[in-house]
């Protein structure tokens, strides 16, 4: 393969090209400049994507710096080209250890930041063990897994700053989740391990909007798909969506490939991971590397090597072996590249609002969880129907009188 001179900035800038939305809130927020004199720290995966944000909020005025919130998901040539090339503060290396991770984050919190930007919570936990002796606006949060750990937080009265949930935005989990991780999913094993997906028995934990995206675009690619749920709704979901569904101990007899997607710890334990057949293979998109038992199954593995690339092979006690991808971290990220700049699009808008929104709310929000209003959902989503030049239709002034009346039936 040829290097590529200035990959980094090429990288970006073909993000970009997919970013249309974002592309248009950054050209006002050049013209308004919302983000005026206001410090911005992030904590976020380091990719071309994630660049185009950091741009989009420097063009709005922000000073910004931006850490990992994954040690492997950094594309370090984008991170060095947003220092080289923009200017921007950026601490992360690719594969940084834990004391590095969080030595990096705290290097943001160094700059002060009156906004923090967060993918999984973790930034803000950092803040929180800090006094916030400077001007502090709010924060907001990407992921599904930062929005639980926040809420929890607020209902413990331990949450101190007020942060809008991104993640709860319609433009961002049904996009960004479902297709984002369905795709990105299913890209991060293929290139990890070039198996066909045609026939096989894959297992997906969690029918939410990432197991729903995963188990759809399996199901795409010609895979038989089992679905395992704790949630009643969510299994007859799937049940009706035409999956198989059966629970965790049933499940790893019948699946030969297994994904879990849940926000949950340990829903395949180390008895599960023992059971399933030689050969099985096991990844992660949930956001931590919990949701099965990687510490516990290494415990008890004779031997682990690695055969390829993030794909590690662990013989257990009677010599069967399973495959482990990505040592159970983010497999789109870690395998892969994360979600394509498409979906990024629209979960970056809503973080690029977010950021406006607590600017313009300053003062008058209080330590808690928010979430985006829905007009903000609409103007995203028709910016991002506008770039891909598809046309819908508008209520009429009757159809509105109509749909607002109790008394009109007919
Ligand atoms: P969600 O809340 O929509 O879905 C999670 C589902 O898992 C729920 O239906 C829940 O009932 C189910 N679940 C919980 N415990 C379970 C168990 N023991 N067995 C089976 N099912 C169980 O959440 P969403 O948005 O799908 O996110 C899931 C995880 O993926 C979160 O950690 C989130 O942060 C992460 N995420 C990862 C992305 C990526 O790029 N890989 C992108 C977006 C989210």
């Amino acid at each position: 393969m040829k290097l590529i001179s200035g990959e980094g900035k090429k990288r970006i800038e073909w993000a970009g090209r997919q970013m249309p939305v974002l592309q248009l809130i950054k050209q006002r927020f050049t013209q308004q400049k919302p983000l005026r004199n206001i410090t911005l720290g992030a904590c976020l995966h380091v990719t071309a994507e994630t660049a185009n944000l950091m741009l989009a909020l420097q063009a709005g005025g922000a000073k910004v710096a931006l850490c990992a919130s994954n040690p492997l998901s950094t594309q370090d040539s984008v991170a060095a080209s947003l220092v080289k090339d923009f200017g921007i503060a950026v601490f992360a290396v690719h594969g940084e250890d834990k004391k590095t991770y969080y030595q990096h984050l705290n290097q943001v919190l160094d700059f002060h930041p009156q906004i923090t930007m967060d993918d999984g919570a973790d930034l803000v936990t950092a803040l929180h063990k800090l006094k916030i002796q400077w001007e502090f606006y709010g924060s907001s949060e990407e992921t599904t897994t930062g929005v639980i750990r926040l809420r929890a937080m607020e209902r413990d009265g331990a949450l101190k700053i007020p942060v809008m949930a991104v993640n709860d935005s319609d433009t961002k989990h049904l996009f960004d989740n479902r297709y984002g991780t369905g795709q990105s999913t299913v890209d991060g094993m293929l290139r990890t391990t070039n198996m066909l997906l045609a026939g096989k028995r894959v297992a997906v934990c969690g029918y939410g909007w990432c197991g729903w995206g995963i188990a759809m675009r399996m199901k795409g690619m010609g895979a038989q798909v089992m679905i395992t749920e704790v949630d009643a709704v969510r299994a007859l979901e799937a049940v009706m969506d035409g999956f198989l569904v059966a629970p965790i101990k049933e499940a790893v007899l019948w699946g030969e490939v297994f994904v879990t997607a849940t926000g949950d710890k340990h829903v395949i334990g180390i008895k599960e991971l023992l059971a399933m057949p030689d050969g099985a293979v096991v990844a992660n998109a949930g956001h931590f590397n919990v949701e099965f038992d990687y510490e516990g199954i290494k415990k008890k593995a004779r031997s682990m090597r690695l055969l390829r690339d993030n794909l590690e092979e662990l013989v257990l006690p009677g010599g069967k072996k399973l495959y482990v991808l990505g040592e159970g971290r983010l497999i789109n990220l870690v395998g892969a590249e994360g979600h394509p700049a498409e979906v990024m699009d629209l979960s970056f808008a809503n973080q690029a609002l977010a950021a406006e929104y607590l600017v313009q709310h300053a003062g008058n929000l209080k330590p808690k969880v928010y979430v985006l209003p829905k007009s903000l959902d609409q103007q995203v989503a028709a910016l991002k129907l506008k770039a891909m030049g598809i046309k819908y239709d508008q209520l009429t002034a009757e159809q509105k009188r109509y749909l607002s009346s109790w008394q009109e039936g007919t």
